[in-house]
């Protein structure tokens, strides 16, 4: 096996072959104002600035200039002369990236490139089962378009109103409907995109099958803006759901969610699409900082899980079956309490509650954040582990552990000690902290990334715990395709 070091020797970051990435010179700069008019091209510093910091704030870039093609011809345009001249590009959609993916290097070199413009649905197909929208188009207007059509696009997350079909289709989006039909790896059926050399790869079909040799698609799906530009994607449909019901409820702990969920499939089977598990100090922290929100249940219970069951039969269906459930599980002591969503109105406040937790967490302050996934039968006896191993090593701190259980994937985040400045802490343990929750993951047989990416954020941690063979893997594609190293300079790769 090669040795490690070698492998984090990368021949990225920037230059290749010792030839550095340039800043674009004024010829270039001149060229693009000229070929994106004043709407595609900016260098105002006040125009720039909301897009050079992530949504946690824990990264500040700087870019040349901000780039905002309408089409896909004006970013072939973009690309092209960005290859031939070696200057950085940082594709950019919602800038709702969890890992500093989107925020170009500090050094203000590279040029941002917003997909904003690219906001068409160009098409829908009821035959199909298929629509196909433009980079820069939002989830929640896949979500309208999908709905006015009697379908459903269905992955949704809490950051739905800004992450664009470009920013999804690169990070590999999860979030709260894996369960049932996956990331978006299993949801995208074809894709548009540039590649490095400024070329125009049309993979929009929306074939089902197709085996033609390595699929281009799937290693821009989760590339993270490393390997092109995607400039549209055609993405997969369902039917829309007769009726849905959404319950909370209380439970005593993570194996116990894990036995309910269990037990929920086999008697409802893929009906459950949402798994969610929020402790009570998630609870507590989303009702301190987020107006309007309110406690499902009585008592404010030590673990807590949203669900969701879809019926294709109409009416109250998705009621009936879940309500007899629960009352079985109620009556055996798996769950301690629970609330049926009573209307549509009481189902969206749930759903509020869940997908408020990273406002809320973010409100609080900071925090050691993590996105971790085990396989879903160890992950209670992983938490047993990580929280010895936490309350041993760093004594004072809280674990705010949440997320999508039913897929093994937890937002695992630790809290400073609150007697102190919260910055200065993790400055001095963060790494150590992580490295403690990483390693432990790994020892599992898990992933330290399970749907956030790498982006800058963990570059560290993928080199210090990945297999030596898929690093070196990675870096030969990266290679390959982007020589130049233009494509999104210093993320996932050093
Ligand atoms: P950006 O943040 O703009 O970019 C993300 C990455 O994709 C960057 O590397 C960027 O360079 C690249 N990129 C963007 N557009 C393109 C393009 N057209 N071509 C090539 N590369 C491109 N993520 C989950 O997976 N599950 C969740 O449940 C979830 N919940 C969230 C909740 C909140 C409140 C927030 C703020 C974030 C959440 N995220 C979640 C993270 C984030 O929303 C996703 O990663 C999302 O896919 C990013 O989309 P975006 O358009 O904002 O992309
Ligand atoms: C979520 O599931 O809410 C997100 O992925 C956001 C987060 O990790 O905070
Ligand atoms: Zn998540």
């Amino acid at each position: 096996m090669r040795p490690r070091e070698s492998v984090c020797m990368r021949p990225f970051g920037g230059s290749v072959g010792g030839m550095a990435l340039r800043p674009p010179s004024a010829a270039l700069l001149s060229d693009l104002a000229a070929a994106l008019g004043p709407r595609g091209f900016s260098s105002d510093p006040n125009d720039m600035k909301p897009w050079l910091t992530d949504w946690r704030g824990r990264y500040q870039g700087a870019a040349a200039a901000l780039l905002s093609p309408a089409t896909a011809e004006e970013v072939r345009t973009i690309v092209a002369r960005c290859a031939s001249e070696r200057v950085g590009l940082v594709p950019q959609g919602g800038n709702t990236s969890m890992v500093g993916g989107a925020t170009p290097e500090a050094d203000g070199r590279s040029l941002l490139l917003s997909t904003r413009r690219l906001n068409r649905i160009r098409s829908l197909s009821q035959d199909e089962n298929a629509l196909v929208a433009e980079a820069g188009v939002i989830l929640t207007q896949v979500h309208e378009a999908a709905e006015q059509a009697g379908r459903r696009f269905p992955l949704s997350l809490g950051a739905k109103g800004s992450a664009t079909v470009g920013g999804l289709v690169s990070t590999n989006a999860g979030g709260t409907q894996v369960l049932r039909f996956g990331p978006m790896r299993s949801l995208v059926l074809g894709i548009e995109a540039v590649l490095p050399d400024g070329s125009l790869y049309s993979g929009l079909s929306a074939l089902r099958k197709d085996n033609r040799g390595y699929d281009l698609k799937q290693l821009l799906i989760g590339g993270e803006g490393t390997l092109g530009i995607v400039t549209a994607a055609s993405l997969k449909l369902v039917p829309a759901p007769g009726s849905r019901a959404v319950a909370w409820v209380g439970i005593a702990s993570p194996a116990d969610a894990l036995r309910l969920l269990r037990w929920l499939e086999g008697r409802l089977g893929e009906s459950v699409e949402a798994f969610e598990l929020v402790p009570r100090e998630v609870l507590v922290s989303v009702l301190h900082h987020i107006p309007g929100v309110r406690a499902p249940l009585a008592e404010l219970h030590a673990w807590n899980v949203l669900i969701e069951l879809v019926s294709p039969g109409s009416g109250s269906e998705a009621d009936a079956l879940i309500s007899e459930a629960l009352a079985e599980a109620l009556d055996s002591g798996l769950a301690l309490d629970a609330m049926l969503a009573a209307s549509e109105a009481q189902a969206q406040g749930l759903w509020r509650i869940r997908e408020s937790i990273a406002e809320a967490e973010r409100l609080e302050g900071p925090s050691v954040k993590h996105d971790i996934s085990v396989p879903v039968s160890r992950l209670p006896e992983f938490m047993d582990k990580a929280r010895a191993a936490i309350e041993r090593g760093f004594p004072g701190t809280r674990i705010v552990a949440f997320g999508h259980l039913g897929d093994g994937n937890l937002h695992y985040n630790v809290l400073p000690p609150e007697d102190g400045d919260a910055a200065a802490w993790i400055s001095v343990n963060g790494g150590k902290m992580t490295a403690l929750v990483h390693d432990l993951v790994t020892s599992e047989g898990g992933s330290i990334s399970a749907e956030h990416g790498i982006g800058q954020h963990k570059i560290g941690e993928l080199m210090r715990t990945a297999d030596p063979a898929l690093l070196a893997a990675q870096a030969a594609i990266k290679k390959a395709l982007d020589p130049a190293g233009i494509m999104n300079p210093h993320k996932l790769f050093t």
